[in-house]
Formats: C-alpha cells, structure tokens, sequence
C-alpha cells in the first residue's frame, strides 16, 4: 500500500513543486513505484518534467467531478502519463481552477481526490501531491488523503508563520473528517553561509520541534534553469550539490515512511475473511474496546461475535457468517468509524463510509468450521 504525501504551504514561490518534483525524481531512480499528482491548475508540476500531454485522455478535474464510487466518469489512472523509469504522473489542466467552485455543493468534496487515490494507490510506493498556492478545496482534498504534510520553508523570518497557518488548517480538516495528518516543515533555500538563515532554521526547529526535517536543502540558480528546461537539476547538472541534498532529504524521509508503515501494518490489519466468517483482533486493545458491527449482524455492535482467547492476553473475534457482500464497521471506543486496516468503502446515508467485506463461498486454507479452528498467533 502506498504511502501519500502532500506538498503544502498557501505561499507561493516556497518551492512546494521544485521539491515534489525533486523528491519524485530522487526515490523514481531508488526504485520507488511513484507518482505524482499535480493538483496546482499553474501546472508547474508538469511542465517542470517536461511532460507532454496527450489530449485525447480525460484530464484530472474530469476524474474529480465524480466520486468513482458511482462508476461514472473516467479514472484516475486514465489520466496518468509516465515522465520517467518509475515515475508516472497525473498532469494539472486548467478545469482544475473552476472545480472548487463545481464541487462546492457537493456532498464528500473533501474527500473527492482520497477515494479516486484508494482505487490505485497500492500500485504505487509513493504518492506525491503538489499542491496550488492557497488553502482551498483542492489542498484539502490533498490533505484529506495524505499521511504526512510536506510544508517546505525557507528559513527567514517570519517563515514559521506561513508554516503555522498550514498547520491550522491541518488541525481544521482533523475537526471536520476526523483525519489526521501528521506535518513536516522542509528546510529549503538555505544559503550555507547566511547567519540570518542560520538563526532562523534554529528557532524554526526549536518552535516545532521534531517537526522539522533534519537534512536541507540549499540554494541553488539551477532549480529555475533545469524548470524552464522541463528537467531536474540533476538531469542537467548530476553533481550539483543542491541535488544531493534533495536526493539525501527524500532518502531519509522515504525510509522514515516505510519504518512508519512496517510499525503500523502489523498493529491493525482489519476485519479477515476467514473459513465460515470473518475475524479480527488488535495487538493493543481489550477485545470490549473495539466491537464489530455491520449488515452481518444486524448493526449491534458485537451480536453473535464469538471471542477467542490465547496465551498471555491475546484474543481474536469470530463471527460466523454466511457468504455474501457486507458494510460494516468497527465502533472504537464507542465511535463508529470505518475499517482503517481496508481501503474498500462505500458512502452510507449519512455521508460517512462504511467498509465493505466480501465473504467467499470457501477459502481453502482453513477447514470451514467455527472460529475455534483458528490459530492464534
Ligand atoms: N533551493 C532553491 N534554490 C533556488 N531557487 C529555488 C529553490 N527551490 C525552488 N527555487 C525556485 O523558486 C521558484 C519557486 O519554486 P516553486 O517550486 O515553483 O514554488 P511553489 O511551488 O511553492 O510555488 C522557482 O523559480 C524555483 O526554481
Ligand atoms: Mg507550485
């Protein structure tokens, strides 16, 4: 499952698509599976790749006219065009700018891009979103769907307060959609000898501490020369050193997102189909704190589920269930939320998700039975 990142800040000119453009380039040649969206209607994303665009596919503000979940309208990955070895993209186009305005009234537009982006994402290691230069639908509709925020800075004064007004609207997209992104300031345009830049880059990571990405990124004329050309500056100047430091930051962010996803894939894997049902369990919680509810019994949390107790306070849930298709969710602590461990989803009446289970006529690798004859790990 890919991870997904956005480049956010409402400034302009911080160097929000020089650096997704410049991670995507960096983790393309480390054998990433990339792509990157560019969700600015300026298109600088795309042109900075010296992308051609083909127009006889469906454009990105087509995709997101429509939630895929209808089956109306094209698809994200009809959109995509591959730039590089490793490297697709999905190419702004200028109906991006009217959207906001299109998608204004619609029900879940904040959530437009996240379930177009749930239909592909794990085809892809890295998702990078490059965001337009304001805080509007389109960046929440990144934020929405993205793990982490990428905030670049330049380290001046007063360059924390721009970073602050992203991380407000962080804050606010947690409040309305209950989604939670984690934020990282990216030190960019850094003048080595620069003792104001100096000053600045200490109390930026003195104020958001361990916020802000170690490695940074320094100044260097060959960013707006490689951009007009349609290139990285490491396709025009391989040794550059300002080349390195993107190719050092992107490394180190790149590994601490898969350390990330290595901790979080074995907390919570979800509701299993298993032999004559389905099953879960959560290595950190007592089996009362996360109940199952869903079409399968009669939306009451926990009817007919079975639990199974192993060694030292391990448990697993089985409900027995007859094959077919089910919504369902988990309430956690008494709050009704989707399954975090499936992408699969589907909007309810009430303008949330639920999850959706297929439950097959047999699996083979287990006898079909009752839950006893699961083995707990
Ligand atoms: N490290 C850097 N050193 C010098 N110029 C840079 C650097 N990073 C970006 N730039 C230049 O700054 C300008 C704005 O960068 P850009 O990435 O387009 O910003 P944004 O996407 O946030 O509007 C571009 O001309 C770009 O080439
Ligand atoms: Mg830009």
């Amino acid at each position: 499952m890919g991870v997904i990142i956005a480049f956010v800040n409402q400034k302009g000119g911080c160097a929000k698509t020089t650096s997704a453009i410049h991670f995507s380039l960096a983790l393309a040649s480390r054998n990433y599976r990339v792509l990157l969206i560019d969700l600015d209607p300026q298109g600088h994303a795309t042109l900075g790749l010296g992308a051609e665009i083909d127009g006889d596919k469906p454009t990105l503000s087509e995709v997101l006219m429509h939630t895929p979940l209808t089956g109306v309208g094209p698809s994200l990955e009809q959109t995509m065009i591959s730039v590089r070895p490793g490297l697709d993209l999905v190419p702004a186009n200028l109906g991006l700018a009217a959207l906001e305005a299109k998608l204004a009234s619609s029900p879940g537009r904040e959530e437009r891009l996240s379930e177009h982006l749930a239909q592909v994402v794990p085809s892809w290691d890295l998702v990078f979103i490059d965001c337009p230069p304001n805080l509007g639908l389109l960046t929440i509709n990144a934020l929405v769907a993205a793990r982490e925020a990428m905030i670049p800075v330049e380290p001046a004064p007063f360059a924390a307060q721009g970073a602050e007004r992203v991380l407000d609207t962080i804050e606010m997209v947690k409040e309305i959609t209950g989604h939670l992104v984690a934020a990282r300031l990216l030190p960019v345009m850094v003048s080595p000898r620069d003792w104001h830049a100096k000053t600045s880059l200490a109390q930026l990571r003195e104020k958001h501490s361990g916020m802000v990405v170690q490695e940074t990124v320094r100044r260097s004329i060959l960013f707006a020369r490689a951009a007009a050309a349609g290139k990285g500056i490491g396709e025009i100047a391989p040794r550059a050193r300002a080349w390195g430091d993107y190719q050092q930051a992107a490394k180190a962010c790149a590994s601490r997102w898969e350390n990330a996803r290595a901790l979080q894939r074995p907390r919570f894997t979800g509701l299993m189909t298993v032999a004559g049902g389905v099953s879960f369990t959560h290595p950190d919680l007592k089996p009362e704190d996360i109940l199952l509810a869903g079409e399968f019994n009669g939306w009451t949390p926990d009817a007919g589920v079975e639990v199974i107790r192993g060694e030292r306070g391990s448990w697993r849930k089985f409900l027995a269930v007859d094959p077919g298709r089910y919504e369902y969710k988990f309430v956690y602590e008494g709050r009704w939320m989707p399954d975090p461990g499936n992408p699969r989803r589907i909007r309810n009446l009430h303008g949330t998700h639920n999850s959706l289970v297929d439950v097959p006529q047999s699996i083979p690798e287990y006898r079909v039975g009752t839950g006893r004859n699961l083995r707990l790990t």
